[in-house]
């Protein structure tokens, strides 16, 4: 049948219409049909971290999914953690929740988290992750976490303002440490901001460890948890090292948050922050510039070494199915380049993703990726005992009190401290 040109124009344009009408309606049809809520229970609530959530948060709403913040404020996580062991034994678990390290094993253990292998063999994490990384966001073979970025603990953050008004040299190793404090004690500065919670207290610790005892004696003592090393003289040592730093911290240090301390040095109060890079998310939201507000340097004695806190989120069983899929869309999300270079430029972390492009990270996350690599070939890649990458939770909280203990008390003798971070490191 042949039509006449006005009738053929007329039902080209009724059919483009038809077309549009069904392209409009599948695309606000697909995202609703799969659009689920994502509930994620994280700690990241300071300056620096807020801005970090937020990333996650908007590209999430940007798949069409709607964002429920359970975010528990304090104390390095461990108030998180309580709230989250309650919801999930109410049967209310979150869709993800920021666990790590070996705890991901235990929660696992549980039965309570998901598998996301369908999103990590479609997108080969395997080839994406370091095999330290990926080893421990499987259980079993299969992924059940996300990691999110890579942060050093050992770091010294540091006001030059402060040390160039009381003529101060930034310290490498602990002699220059307590040479430079004095004359910011002298000068009437507070010398380290410090935040005298006990997760802080192992975390100075740690780095204390390291920079006295090295590498392979942190290993010993935090990784393999031998008793010669806790109970020897060099463990002697760091405690004494670790007690002479508290004279140079002031007296409203206990129970401080760690980045009321960071504001500390940000204002010029206090001179110096042992603290992971965590602290330099809080510079940064404060406008205080790498190199010129503020200078990262590795902390006294440690510059080839690195102790590492892998963030990451555990995937929890859900019983919705949109919620489910939003889940999938949510580790598909964390692992894309975009989320993590957005993300860990406000987290103050680096990318945990390989072959990442470091051209718009600054040099305090430049030199952290470059001593990552350096340390993973020379097996000094410690992981953190203080935040949750080390020992499994019972013992961490116990050495968490032992050292805290230790670093109050006017009485308990190295001797005793190393007696009970032995029994400590035997809990189960
Ligand atoms: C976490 C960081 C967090 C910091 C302070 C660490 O244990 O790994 O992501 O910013 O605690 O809350």
């Amino acid at each position: 049948m042949k039509l006449n040109p006005a009738r053929a124009q007329r039902l080209a344009v009724s059919r483009s219409r038809l077309l549009g009408a069904l392209l409009l309606t599948l695309a606000t049809a697909l995202p609703a049909a799969r659009a689920g809520e994502i509930e994620v229970l994280h700690w990241w609530t300071s300056g620096g971290e807020a801005r970090a959530a937020q990333a996650l948060k908007a590209s999430m709403q940007a798949k069409g999914h709607s964002w429920k913040d359970f975010a528990v404020a304090g104390s390095g996580g461990d108030s998180a953690i309580t709230v989250l062991r309650s919801r999930v034994v109410s049967g209310n678990a979150p869709a993800a929740a920021q666990i790590k390290g070996p705890s991901l094993q235990a929660w696992a253990r549980e039965g309570v988290l998901t598998s996301i292998n369908e999103v990590a063999r479609a997108e080969r994490w395997d080839e994406l992750l370091p095999q330290v990384v990926s080893d421990q966001m499987k259980y079993r073979g299969d992924y059940i976490a996300v990691p999110v970025n890579v942060h050093r603990v050992n770091w010294l953050w540091v006001n030059p303002a402060v040390f160039a008004r009381v003529g101060a040299k930034v310290p490498s190793s602990w002699d220059e440490f307590f040479a430079a404090a004095e004359t910011l004690k002298k000068a009437g500065v507070i010398a380290l901001a410090h935040g005298g919670q006990s997760w802080q207290d192992l975390t100075l610790l740690e780095t204390v460890t390291l920079g006295v005892g090295g590498a392979e004696f942190y290993r010993q003592a935090f990784v393999l948890r031998e008793a010669s090393a806790l109970n020897s003289p060099t463990m002697d040592k760091v405690l004494s090292t670790y007690k002479r730093i508290k004279p140079f911290t002031d007296r409203n240090a206990p129970g401080r948050d760690w980045n009321l301390a960071t504001a500390m040095v940000i204002k010029g109060e206090a001179a110096m922050q042992l603290m992971g890079d965590w602290a330099k998310g809080e510079f940064l939201a404060a406008g205080s510039l790498p190199g010129k507000g503020f200078i990262c340097a590795p902390a006294p004695g440690t510059a080839k070494s690195f102790i590492f806190v892998v963030d990451s989120f555990a995937m929890f069983k859900l019983k919705n199915p949109a919620n489910s899929a939003a889940q999938k869309d949510l580790a598909s999300a964390v692992m894309s380049p975009e989320f993590q270079e957005a993300f860990n430029l406000s987290k103050g972390s680096i990318p945990v993703r390989l072959g990442m492009k470091m051209d718009r990270f600054d040099d305090c996350a430049k030199a952290s990726a470059q001593e990552f690599s350096t340390a993973a070939k020379q097996a000094s890649l410690l992981p953190s005992i203080a935040n949750g990458m080390a020992a499994p939770s019972s013992i961490e909280w116990a050495l968490k009190d032992v050292v805290s203990q230790f670093w109050n008390s006017d009485k308990m003798s190295t001797a005793e401290a190393m007696k009970r971070m032995v029994e400590a490191s035997r809990r189960q």
